[in-house]
This record gives structure tokens, C-alpha cells and sequence, in this order.
């Protein structure tokens, strides 16, 4: 690693993975996370900014200002993602609750401070629904003007998860992820296609599980929280999740990406919250006879190499 840090704010939705993703991005000494905001998604927005304390305090972070945001989507109502995450979102490993408090602006406000102040331009990590991002970039858009790119875990090229086409944080605030992508900054798309790929294997579980260091303890235990009902992986691999998200931030080289149009479908019905890919070579049929429409270009993240991932966060996380 050389050269200075790469100032980055995450926007999670606290959360297992988000987790996962907070722990590393602290412990790698090529970054320096200059905020966390918090918006409803895997659990209510207040179980969130809970959550992302009590990791924050028990990684020994330093003091990184963290920010409540907004407590739901843009149009509908909140859906939590509870069935996976628990009922805390944190995988009920009744963790102590945080000494550390949130600071007394909101997430909006927060963002737009931090990234203003900042010397150097800020790469954001949504790890989440992008509401809080959507609000932001309406309400003060001078910010990306400091923004040196976007890195966001949403979308999914192929398969979905919160419906067959649809993934969890962009069908929970379509409205906002379309915002998202005409930023008019540079945009990396980590999507599902990659993030279900990225396991820990079961025997580095395991040894996280037995360390003597808490932060480690409860690393190992939020790996090992699967939901036989939505995993239907019977094996203790735990899953890396938003964490490849930070990954992709220190280590592009690891993932492979093709600048491809991308639409996100928001008309009600079975494709709401779809990310729409375009992979086609050639304009189709709709093209030449409609008309081109513009579609912003996004890095699309299409391939990850696992191992890679695995061991960089391993070795980050474990290495502290
Ligand atoms: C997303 O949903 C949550 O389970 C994860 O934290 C991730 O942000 C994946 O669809
Ligand atoms: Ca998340």
C-alpha cells in the first residue's frame, strides 16, 4: 500500500454484512472512513445506528462521526430484512449495547460536511437502500464536485433476492437508486452477482469463533449466522457480503467490470427494483425504431476473484 489513504463514508443499514464491512474498512490502514450513516433497511433505522456503535466500539475504531438518516424510502413503506439479519439485525449475538453516541446532525447533513471537508476527494460505500444518498445529492448537489466515485452493493445482473429480478437494497428504494445512478460521478456496481460469491471458508469461521479478541469473536459469529430458510446452505461458510463492497474500494484489480448501461425498473408490478444491464453488443430492435434513449454507465462488477477477496479481508481484519 502506498501513497495516503482514500477518504471513504460508508451508508449502511447495519446488518450483519454491513458489519462485516465496517470492521474491515476500520482495521485497513489504507483507508480513512471519515463517517458512517445510518438509513433503514435490514432493520429499523435506530436498530441501525445501535448496530454500527456497538461495531464501531468493539473494532476500537477511532472516533468516526456517525449519523442517523432517514427512517424510510423515498415512496414506500419500510421492509426490513429481519428473517436474515435477526431481530436486532446483528444476528441476536447479544452483543453489549454501544457507550458511543451518534452526532447530533442527521445523515444528509453529516455527508454533506464531511465530504465538503474533506482535502481529497471521498469515494462513498453504500452498503445499503440509497436513500440517504438520494436525499443527499438532491438537497446539496454542489457534493459531487468532492466525490471521486461511488462504489454501491445494489443490483444484481441476473438473479435477484428480494424478488426473482429484484436485490434487497435497490428494490427497498428504487426512487433513490435511480437518483444514484444519474449522480454524474463515476459509479461501481457491486452487486449479486459477485456478493454471494465471496465465502469465508468453514475452518476460518471457526478460528474466528475461538479468538480471544472480541471484535474477532463476534466477526467468526456473524460469519456463522446463516438462515437455513433463505440460504438453503446446510455448509458454516459465512459470507463476506457488503464487506467485498470495501474490498473493491482498496483492491479493484479484484473484481472484473464492464461500463455497461444500467436502469432500474420503477413501474409497480413484478420488475419493480430490477436492475436493468445492458450486455448487448449491438443496439436491438427498440433502439433503432424508438430511438436511443440515454442510459447512465455504470462499472459493472461481473466477476470476483474469491480467493483474493477472502484472504485481503482475513488478513486486514485478523492482522489489527
Ligand atoms: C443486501 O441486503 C442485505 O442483506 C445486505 O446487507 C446487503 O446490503 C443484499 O441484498
Ligand atoms: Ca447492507
Amino acid at each position: 500500500m502506498t501513497g495516503q489513504p482514500i477518504p471513504v463514508i460508508i451508508d449502511c443499514d447495519t446488518g450483519v454484512d454491513d458489519a462485516l464491512a465496517l470492521l474491515f474498512a476500520v482495521r485497513h490502514p489504507g483507508l480513512d472512513v471519515r463517517a458512517v450513516t445510518c438509513v433503514a433497511g435490514n432493520t429499523d433505522v435506530d436498530g441501525v445506528v445501535r448496530n454500527t456503535l456497538t461495531v464501531l466500539e468493539q473494532a476500537g475504531a477511532g472516533d468516526i462521526p456517525v449519523a442517523r438518516g432517514a427512517e424510510r424510502p423515498l415512496i414506500e413503506p419500510v421492509r426490513t430484512a429481519q428473517h436474515v439479519h435477526g431481530r436486532d439485525g446483528m444476528g441476536d449475538l447479544g452483543l453489549p449495547a454501544p457507550t458511543r453516541v451518534p452526532v447530533d446532525v442527521d445523515a444528509v447533513t453529516l455527508l454533506r460536511r464531511e465530504i465538503l471537508a474533506s482535502p481529497r476527494p471521498v469515494t462513498l460505500i453504500p452498503t445499503a437502500p440509497l436513500t440517504n444518498i438520494a436525499l443527499l445529492l438532491r438537497t446539496h448537489p454542489e457534493v459531487v464536485r468532492n466525490i471521486e466515485r461511488i462504489v454501491f452493493m445494489g443490483g444484481a445482473v441476473a438473479v435477484g433476492n428480494a424478488t426473482p429480478v429484484a436485490e434487497f437494497n435497490v428494490w427497498h428504494d428504487p426512487e433513490a437508486a435511480a437518483v444514484l445512478l444519474t449522480a454524474g460521478v463515476p459509479i461501481t456496481m457491486y452487486g449479486l452477482d459477485v456478493f454471494q460469491r465471496v465465502l469465508v471458508p468453514a475452518a476460518d469461521v471457526q478460528r474466528l469463533r475461538a479468538s480471544s479478541e472480541p471484535a474477532l469473536r463476534m466477526a467468526g459469529e456473524l460469519l456463522a449466522h446463516r438462515d437455513p430458510a433463505t440460504s438453503g446452505d446446510p455448509t458454516p461458510m459465512g459470507g463476506l457480503g457488503d464487506a467485498g463492497a470495501v474490498c473493491a474500494v482498496v483492491d479493484p484489480e479484484g473484481i472484473t467490470t464492464e461500463l455497461l448501461p444500467v436502469e432500474v425498473a420503477l413501474a409497480p408490478g413484478p420488475t419493480r427494483g430490477q436492475t436493468i444491464v445492458d450486455r448487448r453488443p449491438v443496439p436491438g430492435e427498440s433502439e433503432i425504431h424508438e430511438g436511443t434513449r440515454e442510459q447512465p454507465l455504470v462499472d459493472v462488477a461481473l466477476d470476483v476473484d474469491v480467493e483474493r477477496y477472502v484472504k485481503l479481508w482475513l488478513t486486514v481484519v485478523e492482522g489489527a
